[in-house]
C-alpha cells in the first residue's frame, strides 16, 4: 500500500516509524514530516490544512491510505473532503469525519454527547458572551479551584484552572468579551474540578468495534514534580502500574464501550483513533476530554509496545472489518523522555545544531521539531525538540536508559524533566 501520514512531530515520527515496519507498506510519505520521518520514508512539503493540494498529491502518488496525525485537519473536514470527491473516495482515512471530530472541536459538544450517554465526566454548565452574569453567578457557587475551558481548539492553552475567583471572573471576561481565544472561545465550558491521577487511553475504531492500545500517562507540565506552565507533553510512560485490570474494566464499560455505542447510535461516522483523556477519582475513571487523534507523547511509547503490524488492522476502517483483526501487545515497559529547546512553552530559540545522536545506546530516538539543513546538519525547529524512548523489562530500567541517552544528545538549551515516571513507580 501507499499510505499518507499527515504531521511533523514526534506523534508522526513514532507512527511513521510503527508504519514503516510493515511488509504492507510500500510507500510511506509523510507531510510535513521533519528530519527523523525523513528515515521512514518520502517528506513532502505540503501543509496539513490544504486539502486540494493534498487530494492532488494522493491521486498522482496513488495514495491507498492517509493517516491524519492531528486533530486540525480532522475538526476542518479532511476525511470528509476527500470521501466527497470521485478520485479519493475509496481511500482509506484514518481519522473521524468533521462531525465525530467536534467531540474535541468543541469541549460544549463533547460534554453534550457525554450527558446523553451517561458517560462520567466532570459536572459542568455552558456559557456565551450573552450571559456573563450568569457565569459569574455559576462559579459563585462552585468550590476552588475552578476550571475554566474555551469551547473550541486552543492549541492547549484554552483550559484554564485557578484557585482565585477574582482571576476566574477576569478569565471569564478574557474569554468571552475580549475574545482572547478568538472564535473558540465564543462558549466557555465550566466545570467541577476532579481531583486525581490522569491517564490516557487509546481505542482504534471503525465505528463498531473497537481495539484498545496500550495505556499511558503523559507529563504535561515544564518543571519537575509537575510544576509549572503546561506544555504539549514532557513525557509519557506505558504501562502505567495503577490501571490495572479492574480499572481497565471499569474503563470499557462506563467509558469505551458507551462512547462506541453512542457514535453508532447517532449516527457519527467514526473510524480512527479516540484518546479518551482520563482522571483516577478514588478508584472511579472520569472522562476530562476527548481528543479524536493519537496523544503526543504518549505515541512514542504506545507504538513500540504494539507487537501486531498497525497497517491492516488501520486498512480495515474502511469496510469495517477490524473485529477479523486481533491487536497483540508488548508486556516490556516503554518511557519516554521529551528534550525541549529553552526558554519552551514560552519563547525559544530554533536553529540549534543537534549533535551526539549518534551516541544513544538502547532507545529510539523521535523527532518532533528538527530539520536538516543544508550541510545535513540536524537542527532545532520548535519547542519540542526529540523524544528518547526506551523498552525494558521493568519501568525503572526503561526510564534510566533514556534518562541516560537524554543526557548524551547535545544542543544549546537543551532542557528535559529527570523525574518522568517517578510518581508511578
Ligand atoms: P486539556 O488542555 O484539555 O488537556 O486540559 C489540560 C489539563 O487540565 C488536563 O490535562 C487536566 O490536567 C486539567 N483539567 C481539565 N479539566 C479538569 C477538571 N475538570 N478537573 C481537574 N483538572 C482538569
Ligand atoms: N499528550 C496530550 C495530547 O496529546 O494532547
Amino acid at each position: 500500500m501507499n499510505i499518507l501520514l499527515i504531521g511533523s512531530g514526534g506523534r508522526e515520527h513514532a507512527l511513521a516509524w510503527k508504519i514503516s515496519r510493515s511488509p504492507l507498506t510500500e510507500t510511506l510519505f509523510i507531510a510535513p514530516g521533519n528530519a527523523g520521518t525523513f528515515e521512514c520514508g518520502i517528506n513532502v512539503a505540503m501543509s496539513e490544512n490544504n486539502f486540494e493540494q493534498i487530494r492532488s498529491f494522493v491521486v498522482k502518488e496513488k495514495v491507498d491510505m492517509v493517516v491524519v496525525g492531528s486533530e486540525t485537519p480532522l475538526v476542518n473536514g479532511i476525511t470528509d473532503f476527500l470521501a466527497s470527491h470521485d478520485d479519493t473516495k475509496h481511500i482509506c482515512v484514518v481519522g473521524p469525519n468533521k462531525l465525530s471530530a467536534r467531540l474535541e472541536g468543541s469541549k460544549d459538544f463533547a460534554k453534550q454527547f457525554m450527558m446523553r450517554h451517561q458517560i462520567p465526566t466532570a459536572a459542568y454548565r455552558t456559557f456565551t458572551k450573552d450571559d456573563l452574569n450568569a457565569a459569574v453567578d455559576f462559579l459563585k457557587t462552585l468550590k476552588p479551584p475552578y476550571v475554566l475551558k474555551a469551547d473550541g481548539l486552543a492549541a492547549g492553552k484554552g483550559v484554564i484552572i485557578t484557585e482565585d475567583f477574582d482571576e476566574a471572573v477576569a478569565e471569564l471576561h478574557h474569554i468571552l468579551a475580549d475574545a482572547k481565544f478568538g472564535d473558540a472561545g465564543h462558549k466557555v465550558v465550566i466545570e467541577q474540578f476532579l481531583k486525581g491521577i490522569e491517564m490516557s487511553v487509546f481505542v482504534l475504531t471503525d465505528g463498531v468495534s473497537y481495539k484498545i492500545l496500550p495505556v499511558a500517562k503523559d507529563y504535561k507540565r515544564i518543571g519537575e514534580g509537575d510544576t509549572g506552565l503546561n506544555t504539549g507533553g514532557m513525557g509519557s510512560v506505558s504501562h502505567v502500574p495503577f490501571v490495572d485490570e479492574a480499572m481497565m474494566q471499569k474503563i470499557e464499560n462506563r467509558i469505551i464501550r458507551p462512547t462506541i455505542e453512542g457514535l453508532q447510535a447517532e449516527g457519527m461516522d467514526y473510524r480512527g483513533f479516540i484518546f479518551f483523556g482520563l482522571i483516577n477519582v478514588e478508584g472511579n475513571p472520569y472522562v476530562i476530554e476527548y481528543n479524536v487523534r493519537m496523544g503526543d507523547p504518549e505515541t512514542q511509547s504506545v507504538m513500540p509496545r504494539i507487537k501486531s503490524d498497525l497497517v491492516p488492522l488501520m486498512a480495515s476502517l474502511k469496510d469495517r472489518t477490524l473485529h477479523q483483526h486481533t491487536l497483540e501487545t508488548e508486556t516490556m515497559q516503554a518511557a519516554t523522555v521529551v528534550l525541549v529547546s529553552a526558554g519552551y512553552p514560552g519563547k525559544y530559540e530554533k536553529g540549534e545544531v543537534i549533535s551526539n545522536l549518534y551516541a544513544v545506546e538502547g532507545s529510539m530516538v523521535f523527532h518532533a521539531g528538527t530539520v536538516v539543513d543544508d550541510q545535513e546538519h540536524i537542527l532545532t525547529n520548535g519547542g519540542r525538540v526529540l523524544a528518547v524512548t526506551s523498552l525494558a523489562n521493568t519501568l525503572e530500567e526503561a526510564l534510566e536508559r533514556s534518562m541516560k541517552n537524554a543526557e548524551k544528545i547535545d544542543f544549546e538549551g537543551k532542557y528535559y524533566r529527570h523525574d518522568i515516571g517517578k510518581d508511578v513507580l
